[in-house]
């Protein structure tokens, strides 16, 4: 039998190739707080009498939450060592417990359709407006989430995920001032966002006005792969809270990464405003570069400091921009057909943006056409997502899905709207769409 590490390679073999990350974790493997942390391998302890444990805490970890909830100004912070998902989990429990119906925006994480489905939720579902650009999904509006109130005022919450993979950021104040007139929490999936409170202005959802948010840390911040923060505000239930992630978390959280969860709050407080203010002014200039080079940025709120290139517009394929960006040494977060998504942060020196702005200027224009992209409709509801996720399923080749029910749900990019949710009936339009976006296999309910 081999005794080859083939996971130890392919990170050294990864780390050879010198590339610059622009993707996650924020902290980019960079100098950056976290080296603060020392050797890792000597804070990976446990729960011990000095140590605390998270579900139980009364110690350091609960002294650590209460300093966090300071700083973000929240009723409670929570910290995740099982990442946003765990949050979203949570958030969503403490919200819903025994299911129910909660208003969704149609674009989300796959963490919130399975906590769907652990809770037994019933989804009403708000698609966005496509206002942010071509290929992108774009936003949940206000007017859209008060008219579902409307239809369904025994809805428990409203759940909205902002900013999205593209940065694209909903008007959670006005969507926050809806849910207070309706009496229904507004929770958000802000796991890209963790950052928001550092920018000028800040936009951090819970200080505009959202019941709870998931921050994924990890993403935008020298955190540790796995380290969030659950924000509760004032009018969201607090109690339990900590047994709402121990429902879903591990028992065994990582010290290692709610240790650099602790130790970023810390520098966001100290340093934070200052490096992000100046990371916001280079992002700035990429921008107005890029713009000039014919490559728009989405439009419309943003996250400030977020790069998403419509490398369509000039002709080439995200991923094919992507692949060249690869050239010069970069490494960007993600790309499809029409864009490219890279993540700067206050760890990088001057020079690699400059890498950057060189590759962008490099890329050679090309021909390729933007597709007609589909406009996304809501496919009949049979049944609720715990039935289809958790009953028995099978996989079919698409060719064969029409009139089944999806036991899964299937979102291409782009638009990033998924085309179909677990329990929704598969109709013949949502199968010409999934064969369009390359998905040849769906599992259904059997
Ligand atoms: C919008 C969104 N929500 C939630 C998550 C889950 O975050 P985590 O990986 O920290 O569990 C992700 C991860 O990519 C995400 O993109």
């Amino acid at each position: 039998m081999s005794n080859s590490m083939p996971l130890v390679q392919a990170l050294r073999g990864h780390l050879s190739l010198g590339r610059i990350s622009f993707h996650t974790p924020g902290h980019k493997g960079l100098p950056s707080p976290l080296d603060g942390l020392g050797d890792l391998k000597r804070l990976d302890l446990t729960e011990l009498p000095d140590t605390d444990s998270l579900y139980e805490a009364d110690g350091p970890i609960a002294q650590a939450m209460e300093l966090a909830a300071g700083f973000f100004h929240a009723k409670r912070t929570l910290l995740s060592s099982g990442g946003c998902t765990l949050c979203i989990q949570a958030m969503l429990y403490l919200a819903a417990p025994t299911g129910g119906k909660v208003i969704f925006g149609r674009t989300l994480h796959r963490s919130a359709v399975n906590a769907m489905a652990l809770l037994d939720i019933t989804p009403v579902w708000v698609l966005p407006r496509p206002d942010a650009g071509p290929g992108l999904p774009g936003r949940i509006h206000p007017d859209d989430v008060e008219d579902a109130l409307l239809r369904h005022p025994d809805a428990k919450a409203v759940y909205v995920t902002s900013p999205d993979y593209y940065g694209t950021r909903s008007d959670i104040a006005s969507l926050a001032a809806v849910c207070r007139r309706r009496g229904v929490l507004l929770l958000v999936d802000n796991a890209h966002g963790a950052h928001f409170s550092l920018l000028t202005p800040d936009i951090h959802p819970l200080h505009l006005g959202a019941d709870a948010c998931a921050d994924s840390a990890h993403k935008t911040l020298p955190v540790l792969t796995g380290g969030a923060w659950l924000q509760l505000g004032q009018r969201m239930p607090a109690e339990g809270a900590l047994d709402a992630m121990a429902l879903f978390g591990s028992t065994s959280p990582s010290y290692p990464i709610m240790a650099s969860l602790d130790l970023c709050r810390s520098w966001m407080q100290e340093k934070g405003n200052a490096a992000f203010s100046q990371l916001q002014g280079q992002v700035e200039e990429v921008k107005k570069r890029a713009e000039g080079l014919g490559i728009p940025s989405p439009k419309g709120p943003v996250d400030p400091v977020r790069l998403a290139f419509n490398t369509l517009a000039v002709g080439v394929d995200g991923r094919r921009a992507a692949e060249h960006l690869r050239l010069y040494g970069i490494e960007p977060e993600m790309s499809d057909k029409g864009w490219v998504v890279l993540l700067p942060s206050p760890f990088h020196e001057k020079r690699h943006l400059q890498r950057l702005m060189d590759a962008l200027t490099a890329l050679p224009h090309g021909t390729e056409q933007s597709e007609a992209y589909f406009a996304p409709t809501l496919p009949e509801a049979v049944e609720r997502p715990r039935a289809a996720v958790l009953g028995p399923s099978q996989w079919v080749d698409v060719e064969q899905c029409v009139g089944r029910v999806a036991a899964q749900a299937a979102c291409p990019c782009p638009p990033g709207v998924p085309l179909v949710m677990p329990g929704e009936k598969i109709d013949q339009r949502v199968q010409l769409e999934l064969i369009h976006s390359g998905i040849r296999r769906l599992k259904v309910v059997k």
